[in-house]
């Protein structure tokens, strides 16, 4: 029988176990796991201590989600692996908005509204903006039937799910352009925010001396039949945050000024208090 040593465990476990996978694209990645894996055991020649540390950190991050609450996608993305996903799988083309992180808070299922009305179900102190554009395809037509699922975060820096007190969706809709591709809708100015750091991810940034801000930004999931579906933020535009995103999300095409509003007109149109912010924001979408 054959001893196992540092030197031949990887070339051992590919033969026994990845060789005999027989899905292709699992015995790649299987495979490629492997390797990683064994490798930075042994560049940092983990103790025992630190393995259980490991399965132990592991362990309290399963253990902390629910349909609520994501521990796993928030160390994906404090760990830059999410928007490394992102950027393979929608690789910048200079066409179309630009994608970010979908995040742990999205909650399908959002009321729909009709276009104009307010997502702020209950007014948690935050700044009044309206919020416009156009979805529009790669040649800058109108998209007709596009769904634009929107939601935020509060003043107080949480999504509704976060906080028991909160109504259900308050800060999130869903609006469907008509056939000039228009949207708009009032909702409030999104601050910075902390991601969750009441549990193992919040321990592991704050191990590594990393803040656990993001800049403030309206999250979007666009959908229209016939096109790519486009999960994005817009990132409030001189925001302190930006520089040091703590889920590396942020790109500079989707960074966007609110201006300061006194438009009595729009106001008076659309229940406003002037005055409010004003962002006006174009999404192009990518044909299928
Ligand atoms: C968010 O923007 O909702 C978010 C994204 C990644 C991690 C935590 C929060
Ligand atoms: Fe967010």
């Amino acid at each position: 029988m054959r001893d196992f040593t540092i030197e031949n465990l990887t070339e051992i476990v590919h033969e026994e176990y990845v060789s005999k996978t027989s899905d292709p694209r699992l015995r790649e990645i299987i495979g490629s796991l492997v390797n990683h894996l064994h490798a930075f055991v042994k560049d940092v020649e983990l103790t025992e201590k630190e393995w259980f540390e490991a399965i132990q950190f592991l362990t309290a991050t399963g253990q902390m989600c629910d349909e609520k609450r994501q521990e796993f996608i928030l160390l994906s993305d404090t760990l830059g692996v999410s928007m490394l996903v992102d950027a393979i799988n929608h690789p910048r083309s200079g066409a179309g908005t630009e994608t970010t992180v979908l995040g742990p808070f999205y909650a399908s299922g959002a009321p729909e509204y009709p276009m104009g009305s307010s997502v702020v179900q209950v007014d948690t102190g935050g700044t009044p903006a309206f919020v416009r554009g156009k979805v529009t395809d790669q040649d800058g037509s109108p998209i007709e039937g596009a769904v634009l699922d929107v939601w935020s975060a509060s003043a107080s820096g949480l999504y509704h799910m976060q906080n028991p007190e909160m109504l259900e969706y308050n800060l999130c809709g869903k609006f469907t352009t008509g056939l000039d591709g228009k949207y708009c809708l009032a909702t409030e100015l999104p601050g910075p925010y902390p991601v969750p750091t009441d549990g193992p991810v919040g321990k592991m940034l704050d191990a590594c001396g990393r803040h656990a801000m993001r800049p403030g930004h309206l999250h979007f999931i666009i959908t229209a039949d016939g096109y790519d579906s486009l999960t994005t933020h817009i990132f409030t535009a001189g925001d302190r945050y930006l520089d040091s995103d703590a889920v590396f999300a942020t790109k500079s095409s989707l960074v966007r000024e609110y201006e300061e509003c006194e438009d009595e007109e729009l106001a008076k149109e659309y229940g406003l208090q002037v005055p409010f912010r004003l962002l006006d924001f174009d999404f192009g979408l990518m044909r299928t």
